[in-house]
């Protein structure tokens, strides 16, 4: 098995160049024209594959390598390829290209697959648009309630049906993006660890046990505008100021939570009418609580909840607040964390058990089928920045990890 990893660092820079914004920076957020573009890149090298692909309502792409018994459930991997504003060209790419590389040296090597193996990209593992992230594997697992996902809302005010009729998958209904559980036997996702710690160990795979609990905030502000010269200061209502004291305290809840895993961050911010000389009256917040634990992590919501009500209490600001999700972390299947862990070891490799604090389709998969991960190291542990870097070498040796598991998986 010979993975050719110029080819596929050939593939993930040519997906790189499909962005909104110019190089370095990737930014393909949910159909956009670039996601449309990179969607049919990807669906060439299906093509060239010889895969059979299809589409579902939301715009998931399943591309199948069809098994000797069509009968069993099928062997599943993928990610995304959808990229939040300014990041880089490896977080959900290399899960993807690198799934399509994996498929490639399998079938070069002569392998016949007893199940099907199917690649799954996810539509919008990213939040971006609609504030809620793993759109698709959440509808696929039946975890976002559909009324739930019709309600969704982008910043201009559309509406998820919108984007579908853009993107020509309105005619199906999305009640039939849920899959039935017998679907997948395995789901397997390779992806940069989003952290520091293989590379500061030296180490050149890591298997997922755990996927952190991940939850969302929307936050409205209304309070009163008006003119920076006349409206004195004991009279103001000041919308971004209430904002900036909310932040303040996301900052205080996460630190003080007595769990050193929760984070929370005020990753959306914006005021209105944003002129110098104008009182803001309006402050939009979008805010990210995570934990490995459940418990500290809703316990930290609880006080951000607090913090909120009596900040704009005291400061005379109308709020609205919204939880768009507030997920349990996923526990990954001890047999799969072992087969990859097994196949790491027959290729000289030390694997290292561990905990994603990022989440992903993943986490959703999980709820369908025995599922786990296979990080692979990046440079300082950055992404979701243009400089997120991963080494071809380091990218070889998780496409191999991942075509030897996929290998075992889909032959017996
Ligand atoms: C995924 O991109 C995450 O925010 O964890
Ligand atoms: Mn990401
Ligand atoms: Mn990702």
């Amino acid at each position: 098995m010979r993975v050719d990893i110029k080819r596929l660092q050939r593939e993930i820079d040519e997906l790189a160049a499909i962005s909104e914004a110019p190089a370095p920076v990737v930014t393909r957020v949910l159909f956009s024209e670039a996601d449309l573009r990179a969607r049919k890149y990807i669906a060439g090298i299906c093509r060239q594959l010889s895969l059979t692909t299809r589409t579902d309502a939301v715009g998931n792409v399943f591309a199948r390598w069809r098994g000797a018994n069509e009968r069993l459930p099928a062997v599943g991997t993928g990610s995304h390829i959808d990229a939040i504003p300014n990041a880089g060209r490896y977080d959900g790419v290399v899960g993807v290209l690198g799934a399509l590389e994996a498929f490639r040296v399998l079938k070069e090597s002569g392998y016949e697959p007893k199940r099907s193996l199917e690649l799954i990209i996810f539509t919008a593992e990213e939040p971006t648009r609609f504030g809620i992230g793993c759109l698709g594997s959440r509808l696929l697992s039946g975890a976002l309630p559909l009324a739930k996902a019709a309600a969704l809302r982008d910043r201009d005010g559309h509406d998820l049906h919108y984007w579908r009729r853009r993107a020509g998958l309105a005619r199906q209904s999305l009640a039939s993006v849920k899959l039935p559980k017998s679907c997948y036997s395995a789901f397997v996702e390779l992806h940069i660890e989003q952290g520091p710690l293989l590379e500061k160990n030296g180490l050149p795979i890591g298997v997922v046990e755990k996927i952190a609990a991940p939850s969302t905030l929307q936050l409205e502000l209304t309070g009163v505008g008006g003119h920076a010269c006349a409206v004195l200061m004991p009279e103001r209502r000041d919308a971004s100021l209430a904002a900036a004291e909310i932040a303040l305290a996301v900052e205080y809840a996460a630190k003080h939570s007595g769990s050193p895993d929760t984070v929370g961050t005020t990753g959306v911010f914006r005021i209105e009418p944003g002129a110098v000389n104008s009182v803001p009256c309006h402050a939009w917040l979008e805010i990210d609580v995570r934990d490995t634990l459940l418990r500290t992590r809703d316990g930290t919501l609880k006080k951000i909840e607090t913090a909120i009500r009596q900040i704009c209490s005291r400061r005379k600001i109308k709020y609205e607040l919204r939880k768009l999700n507030a997920d349990a972390p996923a526990i990954c299947d001890w047999r799969l964390v072992e087969t990859v862990e097994a196949v790491t070891r027959e290729r000289k490799l030390r694997p290292v058990r561990m905990i994603s604090r990022a989440y992903h389709d993943s986490l959703f998969m999980a709820q369908l089928c025995p599922t786990t991960m296979i990080f692979i190291p990046c440079r300082g542990g950055v992404s979701h920045r243009p400089d997120e870097y991963s080494s071809p070498a380091q990218i070889k040796a998780g496409v191999e990890v991942l075509a030897g598991t996929l290998g075992r998986l889909a032959g017996t």
